[in-house]
């Protein structure tokens, strides 16, 4: 479905930030980046969304190269976005925000369409759908961000740091969802801290670091490798 090949990508004027990497995605896959703070890992996410300065290398997203794509044109596509922070608008209500992320559909129609599908995947956006959005815990504004972005009904979901700030009980809810959309067909390339709970839910992990591919295999087996155990999942 994606495939990155040695992209190099920083801002502006400024280092490459992202060198050489190459990582894939296919249909029905939850894949996993972890690696240490700074190591490039969001910049990832926004170069496939076209928001970073790309240098080298390419994006194939379905045969197409995106590296030259406009955004807007990346959601069309069926890629969406979900930013490390939620930015969800707080004083919004909930239903509110899950418009905001349907901007791009052509009609109401295809609107409700979006709704349907995010409050099926969430139904308690559906309970909470005209609660102002700020009152709503983390893990239901994770859950809004979430939701916000299969407004699209994307095939692609990017997801930077899902669980930051959530319980491991709510964290772990989160992860739960991140399968049934798996399930429900959109594949998820997500960036996370927390390294243990993703490697157990991802189907394949790439660690990454100073902007680099470091180690890549199933999620399992990174989990249970002495080597990245002592060096990045603090065992
Ligand atoms: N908008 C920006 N403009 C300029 N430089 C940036 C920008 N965003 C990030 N950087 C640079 O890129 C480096 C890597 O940032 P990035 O956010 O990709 O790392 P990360 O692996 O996601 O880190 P973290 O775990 O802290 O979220 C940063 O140290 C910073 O120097
Ligand atoms: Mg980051």
């Amino acid at each position: 479905m994606l495939k990155i090949n040695n992209l190099t990508a920083g801002y502006g004027n400024g280092p490459d930030i992202i060198k050489k990497v190459t990582i894939s995605v296919k249909e029905a896959e939850i894949v996993c980046i972890i690696g240490p703070n700074g190591a490039g890992k969001s910049t990832i996410l926004r170069s496939i969304f076209g928001i970073t300065d790309i240098r080298e290398g390419e994006i194939i997203f379905f045969g197409e190269n995106l590296s030259d794509t406009k955004t807007e044109n990346i959601i069309k596509r069926g890629i969406c976005y979900v930013p490390q922070g939620r930015s969800i608008f707080p004083t919004m209500t909930v239903k509110e925000n899950l418009e905001m992320g349907g901007f791009i559909r052509n009609s109401q129609k295809e609107i409700d369409e979006g709704l349907a599908f995010a409050y099926s995947q969430f139904p308690k956006l559906f309970e909470k759908r005209h609660e102002v959005s700020k009152n709503l815990s983390g893990g239901e504004q994770q859950m809004l961000a979430i939701g916000r972005a299969l407004m699209v009904q994307p095939k692609l979901l990017l997801l930077d740091e899902p669980s930051i700030g959530l319980s491991p009980k709510i964290t772990e809810e989160v992860f739960e969802k991140c399968l049934q959309i798996k399930k429900n067909g959109t594949s998820i390339l997500m960036v996370e801290q927390n390294a243990n709970i993703a490697l157990a839910y991802a189907d394949r992990g790439y660690v990454l670091e100073l902007g680099e591919n470091r180690f890549e295999g199933k999620g399992s087996e990174l989990l249970h490798n002495k080597k990245i155990g002592e060096l990045y999942l603090g065992k």
